[in-house]
């Protein structure tokens, strides 16, 4: 199938790619001539886990230009392009307006692409859509047959082309059947797991295929919103419960393990940490916010999830000023600065916030992350902190060391040698990657999100008070 994805950010980079992939022929579409031509040239713009298997396979399959001609032959036009947030919450949809137009003005009338939202875009913006192709066709004499769909993506950075392959679920918002058909074939190897997985991507075993469901637009559009809401509360929840286990001296990891037993709330999304961050949780969830308060309506459990989040951020630094008694003057690294593992994604990391409020503090501050530096320096230029070379180089000298990503090399890392390098011997986890135990025989005194700590001079129940 004929497929035009206007965008070439995130979504519609790893979306493109994974449609090639199934044999689909894409054409990615970007306005930005740089971010094309290194797509031509076949260096990537973003990390991705099984980005250059996929694209290697998917090459011939697969075309990048900058140009809106001859898009009316496409059968489906995925819009990917951002929406960011205005200063009011809501989502601008400024680039989704302007992607629109352009289609509407290259489309003469002899054949109607299927115009898919997959960006998140606010309940109600298909429908605005379709209005506007409208409208630019009536104006060039054209009565128009286009349709406009709903079709979200799930996928998390790190893990898209998994999310994309074996998705949970598809969810289809069109406006008729005929519309939901063309979606269906567009997916259908992946709804009937045709295609052969790579070998980077095997298939889980016991995967038998994606939910399909077809619903209207709206509802569709509502869904995105819903689902990413309650995964950023579902945090919030076990953060929440995380500040009362360091008082009651209980630990948030059998807390939540125990409770994820239960298949009504299901172990998924309940890792307790220093906050969620990313480009999705917090601009969702302001942006729903915005759309609820226009109807007059509120939705406090939404509003509580992003208060809890901006609360559990801060945490981290009371537990740093108790444990070292001083800031200022203290040399503190950071471990991470992508928002989580398996991503150059720095966006809402909560290394940012912690960052400025200690170096506000008067701390000295050195960063590590094995693949976020390059983006970190470009977002945050002239930032007065040190970027070490490896973890050896952030350790040594080294105050207080805080962990904010969890990659999975970190947790391997050899530690003793580590410690030995270090001026004092803080270490505050603020993904619980560690076991408090092990931390604390190694000679660190040792800090989780929600955890027992037995370490002399330092109970749970102290950090607690000194974070209230
Ligand atoms: C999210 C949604 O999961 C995805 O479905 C949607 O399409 C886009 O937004 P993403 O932002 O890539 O995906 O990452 P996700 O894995 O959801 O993590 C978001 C944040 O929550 C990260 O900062 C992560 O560290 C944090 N997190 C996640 C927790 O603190 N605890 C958890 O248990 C899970």
């Amino acid at each position: 199938m004929q497929v035009t994805i206007i965008g070439s950010g995130y979504v519609g980079l790893t979306t493109g790619v994974a449609l090639a992939y199934l044999g689909h022929q894409v054409t990615l579409l970007d306005k930005n001539p740089a971010v094309v031509s290194a797509l031509v040239k076949g260096s990537c713009t973003i990390y991705e886990y099984g980005m250059d298997e996929l694209m290697q396979s998917a090459r011939h399959n697969i075309s990048f230009t900058t140009s809106f001609a001859g898009i009316g032959s496409s059968r489906v036009i995925l819009i990917a392009v951002g929406t960011p947030p205005k200063s009011s919450g809501d989502a601008d949809l400024g680039f989704v307006e302007n992607a629109v137009a352009q289609i509407a003005g290259h489309l003469d009338g002899t054949n109607y692409p299927v115009i898919v939202n997959k960006s998140t875009v606010p309940p109600g913006t298909a429908s605005r859509v379709k209005t506007l192709v409208n409208n630019i066709l009536l104006g060039k004499g054209i009565y128009s047959g286009v349709k406009v769909a709903s079709n979200p993506e799930f996928l998390r950075e790190g893990t898209a082309f998994l999310d994309a392959l074996y998705p949970d679920r598809i969810i289809i918002g069109a406006e008729d059947r005929s519309t939901t058909e063309v979606l269906i074939e567009l997916y259908n190897p992946i709804i009937k797991q045709s295609f052969t997985a790579p070998a980077c991507l095997p298939r889980p075993k016991g995967y038998a295929g994606p939910v399909l469901f077809a619903t209207n637009p709206l509802n569709a559009e509502l869904i995105k919103y819903a689902s990413n809401a309650f995964l950023a509360m579902k945090i919030s929840f076990i953060n929440e419960f995380a500040g009362l286990a360091e008082l009651l001296n209980a630990d948030i990891v059998d807390v939540a393990y125990g409770m994820g037993l239960d298949s009504r709330i299901g172990d998924k999304f309940l890792r307790a940490g220093v906050g969620w961050g990313g480009s999705c949780f917090g601009k969702d969830a302001r942006a729903i916010l915005y759309t609820a308060q226009k109807y007059g309506y509120s939705l406090p459990l939404v509003q509580a999830a992003i208060e809890v989040n901006d609360r559990q951020k801060k945490l981290v630094t009371s537990k740093i000023r108790s444990s070292l008694k001083t800031i200022p003057g203290s040399t503190i690294g950071i471990i991470g600065l992508a928002f989580k593992p398996g991503t150059d994604d720095c966006r809402e990391t909560p290394a940012t916030d912690l960052i400025s409020e200690l170096l506000n503090m008067g701390a000295f501050i050195k960063v590590y992350d094995p693949m976020a530096m390059e983006n970190y320096q470009k977002q945050n230029p002239g930032l007065p902190v040190e970027y070490a070379a490896d973890l050896a180089d952030l350790a040594a000298g080294c105050d207080a060391l805080v962990l904010l990503t969890e990659w999975e090399q970190f947790k391997n890392a050899d530690w003793q040698s580590l410690r030995q390098l270090m001026k004092k011997n803080v270490f505050i986890d603020g993904r619980n990657l560690f076991d408090p135990r092990v931390m604390d025989e190694l000679g660190f005194v040792y800090h989780g999100v929600g955890r027992r700590v037995r370490v002399k001079g330092h109970t749970a129940v102290a950090d607690s008070k000194a974070l209230s």
